[in-house]
């Protein structure tokens, strides 16, 4: 079942005056029931607006907007099968901790001894248990994040969005809150329409991630096709790090491009769309999937100047000069390439290691 479906969206603010603004263009989403979902994009792109449309509390300019098959387009918030929990959690200041929590349980009419249950339980999901009979202006804004979390939560919506709701706790905090969620989610089956700009987030929690850049759907699928399969430039350096190398098509054959790169000889790389020889088209390898060996040894690829070396911990990172593309490298403590160390000024060999090569769009 669908839980949530944009189709041919687009929300101009301001349309008709000067200063007029497409924050979303020509949108196709479609969420399933019980699907942890995430919007993913960087400050600006449209998340929140978009996530307000579905909500209700912001009108779509073009398109349509459906959820659990019900158009919704023209439905204020309240007639809508959904909760949010706003980016600037909105708390009603005059009551306490547990009447916030439990104010959407009783506008449904939930028995009075259900309620104060459920708000216990979500009090101590949230770790707020000691808080209950705190105002919410004498809270930290983590604490009050996790209060509305809790409040939104307590009436048990069939879809919750949820916009950046960790982003004012502690990293452990967050860490912590990420596996609760997701546990909540799995436990519930609530459909969660989850809002984050932090890539690890998005990884670590969601069943599908959609990046979004600019008012633009750049791309669907879950963390690890996201992570392995970029289609495009931007998804491929937004999602984790990415070295990007300029190429030339060489020759095709069946699904495998061999490719010109400067610096580089005899590279290749799987094709899922068709490529004319002579296009120029980008290049994506992750750091973690580039081999390093002595200056001279054989590694299909090519020859590169180590430029820097930095120690982080679980790996070190070498920046590269090869062809007069740079490049980056995560060689892993302790394993067979951690027995190496390279200085800055040495020369080494580098190549790719089998299927790390993705062709990308500019
Ligand atoms: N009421 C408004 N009037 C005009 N422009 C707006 C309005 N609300 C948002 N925008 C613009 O629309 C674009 C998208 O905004 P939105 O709040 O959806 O971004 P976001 O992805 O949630 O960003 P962030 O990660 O910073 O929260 C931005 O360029 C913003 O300036
Ligand atoms: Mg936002």
């Amino acid at each position: 079942m669908i839980a949530a479906e944009v189709r041919g969206l687009s929300k101009v603010y301001n349309a008709g005056g000067s200063r007029a603004f497409e924050a979303l263009k020509n949108f196709d989403l479609s969420i399933n029931a019980n699907e942890f979902f995430t919007l993913l994009g960087p400050s600006g792109c449209g998340k929140t607006t978009l996530l307000r449309i579905l909500g209700g509390f912001e009108a779509l300019t073009e398109g349509t907007c459906t959820i659990f098959g019900q158009d919704v387009s023209r439905l204020p918030p309240e007639a809508r099968p959904v909760n949010t929990v706003f980016q600037q959690y909105a708390l009603f200041p005059h009551m306490s901790v547990r009447r916030n929590i439990a104010f959407g349980l009783e506008m449904l009419g939930t028995p009075r001894a259900e309620t104060e249950r459920r708000v216990d339980r979500m009090l101590a999901l949230v770790h707020m248990s000691d808080y209950a009979d705190r105002k919410p202006d004498t809270m930290s804004g983590g604490q009050r994040q996790r209060v509305a979390l809790a409040r939104a939560l307590a009436p048990q919506p069939k879809l919750l969005l949820l916009d950046e709701p960790l982003s004012a706790l502690d990293l452990k905090l967050r860490q912590k809150m990420r596996l609760e969620l997701k546990a909540l989610q799995r436990e519930t089956g609530i459909t969660f329409i989850f809002v984050t700009h932090d890539q690890e987030e998005a990884l670590a929690m969601s069943d599908r991630i959609a990046v979004i850049d600019k008012g633009r759907l750049q791309q669907v699928g879950t963390p690890e096709d996201i992570y392995e399969n970029p289609e495009s430039r931007f998804v491929a350096d937004f999602i984790g790090e990415s070295n990007l190398l300029d190429a030339r098509v060489s020759a095709v054959n069946g699904g495998e491009a061999a490719l010109i790169v400067e610096g580089f000889a005899d590279i290749r790389a799987p094709i899922g769309r068709p490529l004319a020889v002579g296009q120029l088209v980008s290049l994506s390898v992750r750091p973690e999937r580039l081999i390093l060996r002595e200056a001279g040894q054989d590694v299909p690829g090519g020859i590169a100047r180590v430029v820097a070396r930095t120690y982080l911990g679980n790996a070190v990172e070498y920046h590269l000069v090869a062809g007069g593309q740079t490049l980056t490298a995560h060689a892993p403590r302790g394993g067979l390439r951690g027995l190496l160390d390279f200085v800055p000024g040495d020369t080494v060999s580098v190549g790719f290691e089998p299927g790390s090569i993705k062709v990308v769009s500019s």
